[in-house]
């Protein structure tokens, strides 16, 4: 068993210097910005000022606008499939209590995939919406590949969810999700639980990860044994935190980012982007892009 432990450890150590040495081969700006080498702008939950969050008119509306990052949330159904949704019930964001008014509190994983999908998720938003679907998490995915865009998934309250890490790892790779394109440009895993994303990490070491909050300055090392990116909100974000932050090296070698969450005004996104966060996460991601990017969008 000893023996099982060592060999696996090692095993692991070896991976995890191989994906270092290729995130430290590639240019800087494949691995930690935008294509601009600004600040990324991430659609939070597609863009969700425009669309009903988590659908896939949310991401496609986002990418009409120009964002190339989006950031979901994934939870788990009672029969086991992966879905896009960000609140663990179902009430707010679909029909749910219309169509099944005997089922409170009306939990995500207490429903299966079929019965989730004969709800409206779109509705709710406006009526132009209707008929809109909760998606899968390779649904998702597919719309991705067909408009280009990099993802940040956000494992939602893991813990309920037990070995949804492994399960979310395989829904990527069959999706192709895992080559190192996607790793290295297009993914991002982020959570509020610290112990979802050491998972992660331990079971795919070249996948970047970021942890959801802001940790003491004093504890961040301990974070960077595992997190590519501390996620803080935006009232928690100082210089001094980001400097802190920025002065480590994550698990791949290169300086942990910071990507702060939710900046809808552009007076938050030029004050954050002054204490030089990498990446602003937001509903309106076209007034984000206005106020970090101001000549690009003048030039278009
Ligand atoms: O990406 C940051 C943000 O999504 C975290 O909060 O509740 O919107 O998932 P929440
Ligand atoms: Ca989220």
């Amino acid at each position: 068993m000893r023996h099982r432990t060592v060999v696996s450890t090692v095993v692991s150590t070896v991976v995890s210097a191989l994906c270092g040495a290729l995130a430290l081969a590639l240019p800087a700006q494949a691995a930690t910005s935008g294509p601009s080498g600004h600040t990324i702008v991430f659609g939070h939950r597609g863009a969700s000022a425009y669309a009903p969050e988590n659908t896939l008119s949310s991401v496609q509306r986002a990418a009409d606008l120009g964002t190339d990052w989006v950031e979901n949330d994934v939870q788990r159904t009672r029969d086991g499939a992966l879905v896009v949704i960000h609140d663990t019930t179902l009430a707010r964001t679909t029909d749910v209590k219309r169509r099944y008014p005997r089922r409170s509190p009306w939990a995500v994983g207490s429903f299966t995939l079929a019965e989730i999908k004969k709800l409206d998720a779109g509705n709710w938003f406006a009526p132009r919406f209707r008929g809109e679907r909760v998606p899968t998490l390779g649904e998702y995915l597919g719309r991705l590949d067909r408009t280009g865009q990099g993802l940040l998934l956000e494992l939602k309250q893991p813990e309920l969810y037990p070995g949804i890490e492994g399960q979310t790892l395989d829904v990527l790779g069959r999706a192709g999700w895992l080559d190192r394109r996607h790793l290295t440009r297009r993914l991002i895993v982020q959570s509020f639980n610290a112990d979802a994303l050491r998972t992660t990490h331990r079971l795919h070491p070249g996948v970047r990860t970021g942890f959801l909050g802001s940790p003491p300055v004093s504890q961040l090392t301990r974070y960077a044994a595992f997190s590519d990116a501390v996620n803080p909100p935006q009232g928690a974000v100082t210089a001094a935190y980001v400097a802190a932050v920025h002065r480590l090296m994550g698990p791949h070698g290169r300086r942990m980012r910071v990507d702060a969450w939710t900046v809808d005004s552009a007076a938050a996104a030029l004050r954050l982007v002054k204490l030089r966060v990498d990446g602003i996460i937001t509903n309106r991601p076209d007034v984000m892009e206005r106020a970090v990017r101001p000549s690009a969008a003048e030039a278009a």
